[in-house]
């Protein structure tokens, strides 16, 4: 917990107990809880062996890109559940790690950007001369992009924003942002029943990229979120774009773990390419890393109490339960979640 200024004392303070090593700590744990999925050191600690085959996982588990991972989950017994598969109901909001971590990228993105550009973000009128405030392009306006697009706005900067769901354009208004739209007059359907985007058409690729490029020449940042639930993230800003750009600009690709929304960001990695910087920095929330573990924690707890009786304090999973069942990874041996099933 150091890395979030949680000192061991502090663990020990509300009851728990450190164990010295990872053999220790996951000795007799009938429930583990976890960032993501075990790990497999390099030393040659196999997390996944000390779990009890009894036990439950819970954790981001990246099933839609781990098939292997949850493959051997499931011949090691435990049973697993994966947040990354939460549904998105009204019920579950306070378990929702995608949106608890989204919102705090899609901050992080903005602060990061406004620390590597060269120039201030808002309008300054001095003795010296006034300073133009900064043009923010925030493409992919879902809970990462709304949080980007406010945090910008706050700092003064003029802000677009962009997004395939139509659905969002009040949304982007409402932070005073400007919604740019892409013509859908042969109204395809962009957004599953989930809410999430749907992989578009060709066209309609077409005439947002066009669109997207007459944008980027005039933008001086921009934050790309734009994600499609288990498909690589969809390329918004090709090379030719990146070149067309402003000397100066900076782009921070909150997509870069799914491939980026520009081709040219690079995992982890901090580069200069045709005079842009591109910021590629993966698992963005642990930038930010208090606030991070506070509402990740507060979501598994959250998704946890339900499952335990609070009399006796014993598990007591009620399967039929939609937030379980729409979670439920691995069970008996077996891939259970009907997403994964045909990939496996
Ligand atoms: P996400 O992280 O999967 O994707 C980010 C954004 O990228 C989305 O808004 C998506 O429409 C957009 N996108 C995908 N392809 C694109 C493209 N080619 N060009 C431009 N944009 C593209 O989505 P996120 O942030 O997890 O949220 C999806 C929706 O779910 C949002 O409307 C959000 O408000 C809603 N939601 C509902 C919750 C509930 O409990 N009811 C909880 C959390 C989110």
């Amino acid at each position: 917990g150091s890395h979030c200024k949680i000192s061991d004392s502090s663990f020990i303070e509300v009851g728990a107990s450190i164990g010295n090593d990872a053999k220790e700590t996951y000795a007799g744990a009938d429930v583990v809880l976890k960032v993501r999925g075990p790990m497999v050191e390099k030393e040659g600690t196999d997390e996944l062996s000390l779990l009890d085959p009894k036990s439950i996982l819970i954790g981001l588990l990246a099933p839609l890109q781990n098939s292997e991972a949850i493959t051997s989950y499931a011949k090691s017994g435990i049973t697993s559940f994966s947040m990354e598969l939460l549904p998105r109901i009204s019920r579950a909001q306070s378990m929702d790690v995608l949106s608890s971590q989204s919102n705090l990228a899609g901050y992080k993105a903005v602060v990061d950007a406004a620390d590597t550009f060269g120039k201030a973000f808002p309008m300054m009128m001095t003795a010296a001369g006034t300073i133009t405030p900064a043009k923010v392009l925030v493409l992919g306006a879902g809970v990462a992009g709304l949080q980007a697009i406010a945090t910008a706005r706050r700092l003064g900067a003029v802000v677009s924003a962009f997004d395939v769901r139509p659905a969002v354009k009040e949304q982007v208004e409402s932070l005073g942002a400007n919604f740019i739209e892409v013509d859908n007059s042969d109204n395809q359907n962009t957004e599953t029943s989930g809410g999430y985007a749907k992989e578009m058409s060709e066209d309609y690729k077409k005439r947002q990229s066009e669109l997207i490029h007459d944008t980027v020449k005039t933008q001086d940042v921009i934050i790309t979120t734009a994600l499609i639930p288990g498909k690589p993230a969809p390329q918004l800003i090709p090379e030719v774009m990146v070149q067309d750009m402003k000397a100066g600009s900076v782009i921070v690709d909150l997509a870069v773990e799914a491939g980026g929304n520009c081709p040219l960001s690079e995992l982890d990695q901090v580069v200069v390419k045709h005079g842009v910087t591109l910021v590629g920095h993966s698992n963005m929330p642990a930038r930010i890393p208090v606030d991070a573990s506070a509402l990740l924690s507060r979501n598994l707890v959250n998704f946890l109490t339900p499952m335990i009786d609070s009399d006796s304090g014993a598990l007591s999973i009620d399967w039929d339960d939609e937030v379980i069942s729409g979670t439920l990874t691995t069970r008996d041996g077996e891939v259970v979640h009907s997403m994964l099933k045909d990939k496996i």
